[in-house]
C-alpha cells in the first residue's frame, strides 16, 4: 500500500504518530463544516451531548461552548482520538462536564434515553451497517432529541467519490440515502440541508 493510501486509511481509524497528526489536522479542516452543520440544530439547548466519532475532539469543545449549561460525552474506537478529545477538552473534563470514552457505534454500551442531542461528523461513512449504527444512536436518545450527521461530500461531488475509492471502509451516501435509513431506523421529522458553496450536507432528524 502506498503512503498515500495508507495515510487517507488513517482517517477511518486514526493510531500510532500518524494518527495524532490526522487528528490534530482533522480538528483544523472540519472546523468551519461542523460549525455549519452547527448552526443549523434548532434553538433549544441540549443537556446531554454525545458526539460519536469525536476525533480530535474540537466539535464537542465548540457544542460544550455554545451551551454552556451542557455536558458532553465523547466517543471514539480509535484509542489515540480518546486521549486527544480528553486533552482538547481537558478545562471541561476538570469542570465534570466532558467525558471521552471508547466506543464502537455499532455496539454502544452506553446508558438507555441518555442524550438528547447525538452528533456524527465526518464518520459515518466508516459505519458498518446505517440503519443498525442509527438505531444504535437512537437507542441511547431521549425521545424528542436531535441527531446531526454532517458531511464534506454529498455523494455525488467527484472529491468525495474518489476518496470512498481510496479509503478502503468508506462509503458516501447522498442527503436522500441517509433520510431514508434514518427513518427506516424509526426517526421521524428526518430533514437535510445541502451548503451553498460546497458539496456539505446536514442531516438532522428526531427520535
Ligand atoms: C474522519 S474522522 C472525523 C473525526 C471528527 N468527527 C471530525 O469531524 O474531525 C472519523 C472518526 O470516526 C471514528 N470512527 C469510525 N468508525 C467508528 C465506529 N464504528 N465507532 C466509533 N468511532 C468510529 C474514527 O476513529 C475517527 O476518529
Amino acid at each position: 500500500m502506498g503512503f498515500r493510501k495508507r495515510f487517507l486509511n488513517l482517517c477511518a481509524k486514526p493510531k500510532g504518530f500518524l494518527g495524532r497528526y490526522i487528528l490534530r489536522g482533522m480538528n483544523v479542516r472540519h472546523a468551519e463544516l461542523a460549525d455549519w452543520g452547527i448552526s443549523l440544530l434548532p434553538p433549544e439547548p441540549p443537556k446531554e451531548i454525545l458526539d460519536i466519532g469525536c476525533g480530535g475532539g474540537r466539535h464537542l469543545h465548540k457544542l460544550l461552548t455554545l451551551y454552556p449549561g451542557a455536558s458532553g460525552t465523547g466517543i471514539d474506537y480509535a484509542p489515540v482520538a480518546v486521549k486527544k478529545t480528553a486533552r482538547f477538552n481537558r478545562e471541561f473534563v476538570r469542570a465534570g462536564r466532558c467525558v471521552s470514552t471508547f466506543g464502537d457505534v455499532s455496539n454502544l454500551t452506553l446508558p438507555a434515553e441518555k442524550f438528547d442531542l447525538v452528533t456524527a461528523f465526518e464518520t459515518v461513512y466508516f459505519w458498518p451497517g446505517l440503519i443498525s449504527c442509527f438505531k444504535q444512536a437512537a437507542r441511547v436518545m431521549r425521545p424528542g432529541g436531535r441527531f446531526l450527521i454532517v458531511h464534506e461530500t454529498d455523494g455525488l461531488d467527484p472529491l468525495g467519490r474518489k476518496f470512498e475509492q481510496i479509503i478502503d471502509s468508506m462509503t458516501v451516501y447522498t442527503a436522500a440515502e441517509l433520510e431514508e435509513a434514518l427513518r427506516a431506523a424509526g426517526f421521524s421529522e428526518v430533514a437535510s440541508a445541502h451548503h451553498a458553496d460546497h458539496p456539505w450536507i446536514a442531516v438532522i432528524a428526531k427520535k
